[in-house]
């Protein structure tokens, strides 16, 4: 497909290219695995940058006219009666008794950690009480104080609270930073951003020249980009003497982060909590099953209709329930649990019991406990719909008039999630479904009642297999005690466990740190990106190192796609990859969709994977969904050439003014498509600003329309995900090379194929659940991977053949591993002579 006449050209334009422009970092994050970062633009977080080094004495009045209105507008707001009012309650915090000690502290050192229970008033009160100090003293408009929160909800929900605190709209003295969201002015002094945005900003500006104090907060959950963070703080510090940095966490391992900064002065604050009465599975169990015999003795779930009627159901319920509970302590041999044993605690799945188990505390709790919101902690988004359809239906839990299910997840509307704050109507019982998200980043606090079923979805890494997996796993003792204490808020509490005491005592003291538990290549290539020297070494300065193996794995993987050359030195490519605010794989697909011209179908590949799967999968209408899903893909054998068809189709309905019923007749969701549209277009535009487009941007869509171009750059994004195809009588086997068979997710096009026309796949992710499963795949020639596997440039194409002729070899496909000989040595001829 005139691709020697496009290899011919390319070369010769890349002589004679112009300088990449690298005057403008943009402000970018990973991708949809991290919560964190932002893609938009930016101009700079802080205006005042500028003012900073006052040249001149105009500059000075500006500063000063500036800090004066900014303490007037202060005393006018705490002098007002609604101000007052928050004073007070802002004063009632634990906090506030520390704030004179607080603000000592950090002004005599350049490093405090401060610690105190979730809800004592860290991340509210902590950056306000600098910032009205700073006012206070005259230095308002000179202070520029960051704020880093692990996750875009709380970003957003804080600098909202702080600035209702202050009296103020977000965006003035207050704003906050996330990715595709922001809100800041020029007056912003405060601002509460990811982690990942800060980050990003480290890159254009490596001493933050004008910030003058870091607060990076909920440091105990360990996540990569903290732990990261407080490496590159680390080294920043005695370049910037004066930098105030500033640690909290909730929990009581503040010793570990003062040692690590030297023995940085510590401060905690005491809280105040009610008292929380816990009760493990053996109590559950028995009030539960009190609860279904009860029914039957005394019926005093009259009510019910649906069970008095269903009495037999009942029945077999009940005596379901004790079975498999008995069944698995006994299978778990939880009386004689011991360490040693750690493996039989996998016996143990309260997934599988659970919602029966939850509905009937969740009955118990509505029908004999005081009045107080449920919070129940479940493992992920899937959970938490199941088990609201379950509560839904229920004859009790699902009369909307008297109880309230709400679900809270990460990735809701913003609108959405603020209903879990509301108040309910009197004689309402708000139940709240969350995931651990609602340990300490967000505080509801009319909870009275927790029910913890023990297990968080965590991400792991399987070094040696080189294998990411999702699974549910048990939470630590920190995380549990930490459930345990949203039930204490206002008034005593109670606490739910369901698991017994002796698995309890053989959790983890805490959580094992993201960064040793994640696949490193995007961290790694910020690494390099910033300049930060070898990355191995400078992994072994973190709080915790990864597994030499992790950080091998993921260099090797950034040689391969040519991120990096064989000294471990960024190369043309990896500068690129580093500036673009996806996953190294991703953006290697953009920059080969402008270079080979079919950018646009690209695009939405890359925006779609950086965001979520458009195609929504109702569970009742899964059957519907998947047909409409692959009505896309007919004759591609691509999932991700059915999103590019389904965007491009629902762009023309929107034309027509009928996206819609678009959306609606083919499963979509139209907010996914959104994003993924305006994600489309920031990827253009930071496209534009790597000089990689030629100057007639109609050029980079010459061969759009062909969808064997949109393959191999699919190909070449995603390759070494590369796994073989064996059609079989009646089915495909699937195979790779460090996996050995593997699955196709359910909701993948080519999951339902009985014959797959392509020697290939390329995948984009493959997780380890029980097997190993492929999501969204790509089926591709065997000219395709000839050409587009791998990088051509490693070790002057002999890296490459290794690479790939192990895996030609492997898979038993010698005459190609011949003809790719043939090729190389042509390419080679061609690189020669030009
Ligand atoms: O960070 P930490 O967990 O220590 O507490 P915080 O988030 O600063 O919250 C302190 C107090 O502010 C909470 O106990 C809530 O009473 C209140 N708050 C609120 O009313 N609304 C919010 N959106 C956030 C906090
Ligand atoms: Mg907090």
């Amino acid at each position: 497909f005139g691709l020697e006449r496009r290899v011919d050209t390319l070369l010769r334009e890349y002589k004679s290219r112009k300088p990449m422009n690298r005057g403008s970092f943009p402000d970018i994050a990973f991708s949809r695995s991290s919560s964190s970062g932002s893609i938009a633009t930016d101009e700079g977080l802080f205006e005042q940058q500028e003012l900073q080094t006052p040249t001149s004495g105009v500059m000075e009045k500006i500063i000063r006219r500036r800090s004066l209105q900014l303490r007037n507008r202060q005393h006018a707001w705490q002098e007002s009666d609604e101000g007052r009012e928050m004073q007070e309650f802002r004063r009632s915090l634990p906090s506030y008794k520390e704030r004179d000690a607080l603000l000592t502290m950090i002004s005599q050192n350049q490093v405090v950690v401060i610690s105190g229970e979730t809800g004592c008033g860290k991340t509210t009160q902590v950056p306000q009480y600098i910032l009205e100090s700073e006012i206070e003293s005259g230095r308002g408009s000179l202070c520029s104080i960051i704020c880093t929160q692990p996750r875009r909800i709380s970003a957003m929900a804080v600098s909202e609270r702080v600035a209702a605190e202050r009296g103020e709209k977000v965006g003035e003295s207050v704003g906050y930073k996330v990715r595709l969201e922001g809100m800041k002015g020029r007056d912003t002094r405060l601002l509460f951003c990811t982690t990942g945005i800060l980050l990003r900003r480290l890159l254009v500006d490596r001493n933050l020249k004008g910030v003058t104090h870091v607060v990076v907060d909920e440091i105990h959950e360990r996540g990569m980009n903290e732990d990261f963070l407080l490496i590159v703080l680390k080294d920043l510090l005695p370049r910037r003497p004066e930098l105030r940095l500033i640690l909290m966490s909730a929990t009581l391992n503040a010793e570990l982060f003062s040692s690590y900064f030297g023995g940085a002065p510590m401060i905690h604050i005491p809280g105040f909590t009610y008292p929380v009465q816990t009760h493990f599975l053996e109590d559950v169990l028995e009030m539960t099953r009190y609860r279904l015999t009860s029914y039957n003795q005394v019926d005093d779930y009259g009510q019910d209709k649906m069970w008095k009627t269903q009495k037999q159901g009942v029945r077999k319920r009940k005596s379901r329930i004790a079975f498999v509970v008995e069944d698995a302590l006994e299978a778990a041999n939880f009386k004689e649990y011991s360490p040693q044993t750690r493996d039989s605690l996998s016996c143990w799945n309260p997934d599988s019991i659970g919602f029966n188990l939850i509905e009937n505390i969740l009955c118990h709790i509505c029908k004999k406990e005081r009045p107080g919101a449920v919070l129940v902690f479940m493992t992920g988004w899937d959970d938490i719909n199941a088990l609201k359809d379950q509560l839904q239906a229920h004859p009790f839990l699902g009369d909307q008039s008297k109880v309230l299910i709400l679900p809270c997840h990460g990735s809701m509307a913003s609108s959405e999630q603020r209903l879990i704050f509301n108040k309910p109507e009197d004689g309402v019982r708000k139940i709240v479904l969350a995931t651990n998200m609602a340990e300490t980043s967000i505080t509801i606090n009319d909870v009275v009642f927790v029910v913890d079923c023990g297990k968080a979805k965590e991400s792991s890494y399987d070094a040696l297999n080189n294998t990411p997996c999702l699974l549910p796993s048990w939470i630590s003792k920190a995380a549990a005690r930490q459930r345990r204490g949203r039930a204490g808020r206002l008034q005593p509490g109670e606490c739910y466990r369901l698991y017994p005491k002796c698995v309890y005592d053989a959790f983890a003291d805490y959580q094992l740190p993201e960064l040793l538990r994640t696949p490193l290549q995007s961290l790694c290539l910020q690494i390099k990106s910033l300049q930060l020297g070898s990355i191995s070494e400078f992994l072994s300065r973190a709080l915790q190192s990864p597994e030499l193996l992790s950080v091998q794995n993921a260099v090797e993987y950034l040689k391969i796609i040519g991120a990096l050359d064989e000294k471990e030195n960024l190369t043309v490519l990896g500068h690129h990859l580093s500036m673009l605010p996806v996953e190294p794989k991703l953006g290697k697909m953009l920059i080969l969709g402008a270079m080979f011209h079919c950018l646009d179908p690209v695009l939405t590949v890359v925006a779609g994977l950086s965001v979520r799967d458009p195609f929504l999968m109702p569970l009742d209408k899964k059957d519907l969904a998947e047909s409409a899903k692959s009505q896309f893909a007919a004759r591609y054998y691509s999932d991700h050439l059915a999103l590019v068809r389904a965007y491009e189709g629902w762009k023309e309905a929107e034309r027509e003014q009928s996206g819609y019923e678009y959306c609606w007749k083919n499963f979509l969701s139209a907010q996914t498509l959104k994003a993924i549209d305006s994600l489309r277009k920031q990827f253009f535009s930071l496209l534009m600003d790597t000089g990689l487009l030629d100057d007639d941007p109609t050029a980079c869509n010459e061969w759009s329309h062909d969808e064997h171009f949109v393959r191999a750059v699919i190909c070449a994004g995603l390759y070494p995900g590369i796994c073989s195809v064996l059609n079989k009588e009646k089915s495909v086997s699937l195979k790779t090379m460090e996996d050995g068979p593997v699955l196709l997710y359910s909701n993948s096009v080519n999951g339902k194929e009985s014959r797959i026309p392509y020697p290939w796949l390329v995948f984009n992710e493959k997780v380890k659940v029980n097997s190993v499963f492929l999501r969204d795949s790509t089926a591709i020639s065997d000219s395709v991977l000839l050409l587009f596997g791998g990088n051509i440039t490693r070790g002057g194409l002999d890296g490459h053949l290794k690479m790939l002729g192990g895996y030609l070899e492997f898979f038993m496909r010698p005459a190609l591993a011949e003809i790719y000989l043939i090729l190389k040595r042509e390419l080679e001829e061609l690189i020669q002579n030009k």
